[in-house]
């Protein structure tokens, strides 16, 4: 049951519209639930600080984004649900990444080059209203990634670049210190889908022609009845090609329902009345959603404890594989060994697993160390061969790095995560 990790971050910057929903959030909410999908999904409060130096905007927006992503479906027990700055570990991973990252390689980054052309544009200092942070914005998107080391990262075309940067940054990094980083790949939703907005352009905060996606529904509904259409009179035939207000429908019904709709154009239904149905048909799938969204953003305890405790989740992880880098670079008690070294030279001192069958007659395992202390432990397996499958991922990814196997194999009494995580990669090292 070998899974795949996805990682996608959010930037908790303006409020979300329909054309966010429809393109963004409602597909990866589907993708989450998705078995054989491990989903780390978080809050990018330290990106934000790069845009918003505003305090109570950046505690609002991030409050009005996890909300939205609650109520819009995102179940926290299934997924990682976390805000970056709940993490310590991502802004200690930025630094490694910075002293392994070439300068010239950050010059090169798109945004960053849009600045110094707007700059040039105006006759101003090449530099002008380029922050550190923003010059340093793809060393932090790279932690957040490799923290995890997602396989997947889902990402609009204009963040393909950064992915690309990280993968860069992980090679470097393994290149120097070992295998500690796995390279992401970038994933494009080709067939995302984007929602018209008000005007028939694409639904986007820059033209001015968003649909709120939580606004009242009297609010909803006088929007849409400000959908651009034709001039065409009642009992006109419409054309369904071309027109935003049949598109924006499709994004929200069933086949058979957009199919009526065409049939109602054909026959002339008026504007005012397929606006209506519009309103219906959305105001169907949001008010749910909209009545939690309200009850999320009346009580803000209640997201801050669902993200402390995806935070917690996060760090079930970050801690110990923190732990394991600051050991790679050098960041280590000064009385340890250099683990590879050791581990390579004394095969005799290297930890072991062990499997065997008990009288229940399943297949079990257990990580000893090189003294035979027990480190890991795992609960009966069907058969011998889902045992191995598990020592192997153990082997290659790490302890921290498979939470879908916690349940299967468990710290065992007296020892800690992080000595199981320092004996596998010993183990690791030694092949
Ligand atoms: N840069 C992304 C955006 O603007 C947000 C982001 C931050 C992100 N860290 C990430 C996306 C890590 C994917 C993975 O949309």
């Amino acid at each position: 049951m070998s899974q795949v990790r996805v990682l996608t971050g959010i930037k908790p910057t303006g409020t979300p519209h329909l054309g966010n929903y429809v393109g963004a959030i409602r597909p990866t909410v589907r993708a989450s639930r998705q078995p054989g999908v491990d989903s780390f999904l978080f809050l990018a409060d330290y990106h934000a600080m790069i845009s918003t130096q505003d305090p109570g905007r950046l505690q609002h927006s991030t409050l009005e984004i996890a909300a939205t992503w609650i109520a819009c479906g995102l179940n926290p027990a299934d997924v990682t649900f976390y805000r970056q700055s709940d993490v310590p570990e991502i802004p200690e991973l930025t630094w490694f990444l910075t002293c392994v990252c070439g300068k010239g390689l950050l010059n090169r980054a798109h945004a960053y080059k849009a600045m110094l052309d707007k700059n040039a544009a105006a006759g101003t200092e090449p530099d002008d209203g380029v922050s550190a942070g923003l010059f340093m914005y793809p060393v932090l998107m790279a932690a957040d990634i490799l923290m995890f080391n997602a396989h997947q990262v889902p990402v609009g075309r204009d963040q393909v670049q950064h992915i690309e940067m990280a993968r860069d940054m992980a090679s470097s990094f393994n290149h120097l210190y070992g295998e500690h980083f796995t390279l992401p790949d970038a994933v494009i939703e080709e067939s995302v889908a984007t929602l018209p907005g008000l005007d028939g352009r694409k639904m986007s905060k820059s033209y001015d022609n968003v649909i709120p996606l939580f606004a009242p529904p009297e609010q909803l509904r006088k929007q849409i009845l400000g959908i651009v259409t034709d001039s065409k009179m009642p009992g006109e035939p419409k054309q369904t090609e071309g027109s935003a207000l049949f598109q924006i429908y499709q994004a929200f019904a069933t086949p058979e329902e957009t199919a009526a709709f065409a049939q109602a154009y054909a026959d002339g239904i008026a504007w005012g009345d397929a606006k209506q149905q519009l309103f219906e048909r959305i105001d169907r799938e949001i008010a749910p959603m909209r009545a939690t969204y309200n009850g999320l953003m009346a009580h803000p305890e209640k997201v801050e404890a669902m993200l402390q405790a995806g935070a917690v989740k996060a760090r079930a992880v970050a801690t110990p594989f923190t732990a394991r880098v600051r050991h790679a670079v050098g960041l280590r008690p000064l009385q340890a060994h250099a683990a590879p070294v050791a581990a390579k030279a004394d095969k005799a001192a290297l930890p072991t697993f062990k499997q065997y069958r008990e009288k229940d007659g399943l297949f079990y395992f257990k990580l000893a160390d090189a003294k035979g202390r027990v480190l890991l432990q795992s609960v009966g397996c069907a058969s011998p061969k889902d045992a191995g499958q598990a020592i192997a991922r153990l082997k290659t990814q790490g302890y921290a790095a498979c939470p879908d196997l916690h349940t299967l194999a468990h710290v065992a009494d007296g020892a800690s995560a992080t000595e199981a995580e320092t004996a596998l990669q010993a183990l690791r090292e030694a092949e």
